[in-house]
């Protein structure tokens, strides 16, 4: 069966999503500890937007996904250091064998909402050396529910063609208390880290994101989506991106 992250989606995901930026990546490694001889794990990788900035912080990470096609585009970066395992939550456990080096960092970019939240915490728990980190990271909200008046423009068009977009991938305050709760009561020490970047796009750049969200269906209306947004074309379009992280620590 097609997974909402094969094929096309894929592809946009390798071009239009956007690695973790470089400083945020130095503020995750410095606030979760990650050491240079510690394995990092990413579950739900994608096509490397965490796995492969931090592979260079560390002595390797394993890059997990349940789809191939985004591993596809993980291994087509060469990124050194990073192993990419078809797998999903459930095969963390597998990973409680003993690695050369420890665990010292799980991280699950804009993924979590696909998995059973409480079980995969206290699986990627249960990996870590004593101090280890969960990073649990989102960057939201989604470009369409931004707040700039161009961003209303894209949910506009969306809209007219989709329907209400209302999904939010869990990146509102309700989700992030709840995931906070889960983690305290697993037992884990949890922080919030919250950054802003700024970022400039281009109308293509959105396009191209947008694509890396819609279903295989909607894709086929991306003619009509292009026209509605060719008013955009040539603006100087912002978005204003919200990086947050529960850190959740092992003791
Ligand atoms: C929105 S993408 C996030 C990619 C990347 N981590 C990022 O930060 O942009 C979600 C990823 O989670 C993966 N995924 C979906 N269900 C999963 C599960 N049960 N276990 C692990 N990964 C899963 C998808 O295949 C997809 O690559």
């Amino acid at each position: 069966m097609r997974s909402d992250f094969a094929g096309t989606t894929a592809q946009y995901y390798a071009e239009f999503r956007r690695d973790l930026p470089a400083d945020q990546t130095d503020r995750l490694v410095a606030a979760a500890g990650l050491r240079a001889t510690d394995v990092a794990v990413d579950l739900g990788c994608g096509t490397g937007q965490l796995a492969a900035p931090l592979a260079p912080h560390c002595a390797a990470v394993v890059a997990i996904d349940p789809e191939p096609d985004m591993l596809a585009g993980l291994r087509a970066r060469h990124a050194e250091r990073v192993v990419c395992v078809l797998g999903d939550d459930s095969d963390l456990p597998v990973l409680a064998i003993p690695f050369a080096a420890p665990i010292g960092l799980v991280t699950i970019g804009n993924a979590l909402h696909w998995m059973d939240e409480r079980a995969t915490l206290g699986a990627a728990a249960a990996l870590l050396r004593p101090g280890g980190a969960i990073a649990v990271v989102t960057q939201g909200p989604p470009l369409w529910l931004g707040p700039a008046p161009w961003q209303r423009t894209v949910r506009s068009a969306l809209e007219s063609l989709y329907g209400p977009v209302t999904g939010n991938c869990r990146t509102d305050r309700p989700a992030l208390d709840e995931r906070r709760e889960t983690a305290a009561s697993l037992g884990l020490g949890a922080e919030v880290l919250t950054w802003q970047a700024a970022h400039h796009v281009t109308l293509d750049w959105v396009l191209g994101h947008l694509g890396s969200a819609l279903g295989a269906e909607q894709l086929t209306r991306m003619d009509e989506l292009r026209d509605l947004l060719r008013p955009l074309a040539g603006e100087d379009l912002v978005e204003e991106v919200t990086t947050t992280v529960l850190l959740a620590r092992r003791s």
